[in-house]
């Protein structure tokens, strides 16, 4: 790989691929075209026909099972990461989950064991791999996770998933403040929204398309290649000085009323 290349020499663990759909596919083909080594994970077996091969395009050297749900699973991610490589320079966390009856309700009425799963899945898992990557970024790194201006405003049929990305938004400035010093920035990144299978579980999803791109200044819907290439480029050190933002990458929408 040309060393001109800006991620040249850097090595990264994405997470969240489950199709050619999927945000995590378009910002590992940013990653790669920029230069970088990828490691990729998978759900389960069922996942790996869809992501074996996507992998392999982007010529990744680890394909590992990733269930956050399995005890141990991401530790052993982490330990075959140290084996293999022995250091780490960005991780991208792409994973969201909510059981389907709780997000299609009202918050009010979201159920204990709903919530705790949503905030396990979808935000404790990013602090635990910032933990695991802490001591593989020697030379500093980036952490990425990807939220949603659900957080921020209320968006009709977003729901509990609201409050799980503002923790998350929250927790991305926590890691940044606390890893800064070792030269660890950490964003958080808000695209607009993309028809994948996780906005799949959002009732009237196509309404909220149809929403995105007549208020974007832009006009336009984003789309994961969009999304990767912003991404890729925080990940490079032209962005040295950036970190615990949330980058919202989704034509302006954010900034109109
Ligand atoms: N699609 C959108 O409109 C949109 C907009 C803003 C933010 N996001 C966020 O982007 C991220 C990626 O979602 P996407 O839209 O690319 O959909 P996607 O369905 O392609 O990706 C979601 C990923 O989460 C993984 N996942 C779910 N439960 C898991 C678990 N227990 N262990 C490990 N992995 C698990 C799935 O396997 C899948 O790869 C999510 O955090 C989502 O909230 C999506």
């Amino acid at each position: 790989m040309s060393a001109l290349l800006p991620l040249a020499g850097k090595r990264g663990l994405v997470t969240g691929i489950a199709n050619a759909d999927s945000i995590a596919w378009g910002c590992a083909k940013a990653f790669h075209a920029l230069g970088a080594e990828l490691a990729v994970t998978y759900l389960n077996d069922k996942a790996l026909r869809h992501v074996e091969p996507l992998a392999r395009q982007v010529e990744a050297p680890l394909l590992l099972p990733l269930d956050l749900m399995r005890d141990g699973e991401l530790e052993a991610v982490f330990d075959t990461v140290a084996n293999e490589w022995g250091q780490l320079d960005f991780v991208l966390h792409s994973i969201a989950f909510a059981p389907r009856d709780d997000l299609h309700g009202r918050v009010t009425d979201c159920s204990r064991a709903g919530f705790l799963q949503a905030m396990d899945v979808s935000c404790w898992s990013f602090i635990r791999m910032a933990k695991l990557a802490e001591p593989l970024m020697r030379n500093g790194g980036t952490l990425f996770c990807m939220s949603y201006y659900g957080s921020q405003m209320v968006v009709e049929h977003y729901n509990m998933m609201g409050p799980v990305k503002a923790a998350l938004e929250s927790a991305t400035r926590y890691l940044a403040a606390e890893l800064g010093p070792q030269g660890i920035r950490v964003h958080a990144i808000s695209p607009g929204p993309l028809k994948t299978r996780a906005a799949s579980g959002i009732a009237e999803f196509d309404a909220l398309l149809d929403r995105a791109q007549a208020k974007a200044p832009t006009r336009s819907l984003v789309s994961i290649d969009d999304v990767g290439e912003a991404t890729a480029w925080l990940a490079t050190d032209a962005a040295r000085r950036m970190t615990g933002q949330t980058i919202y990458i989704d034509g302006g929408y954010h900034i109109i009323d």
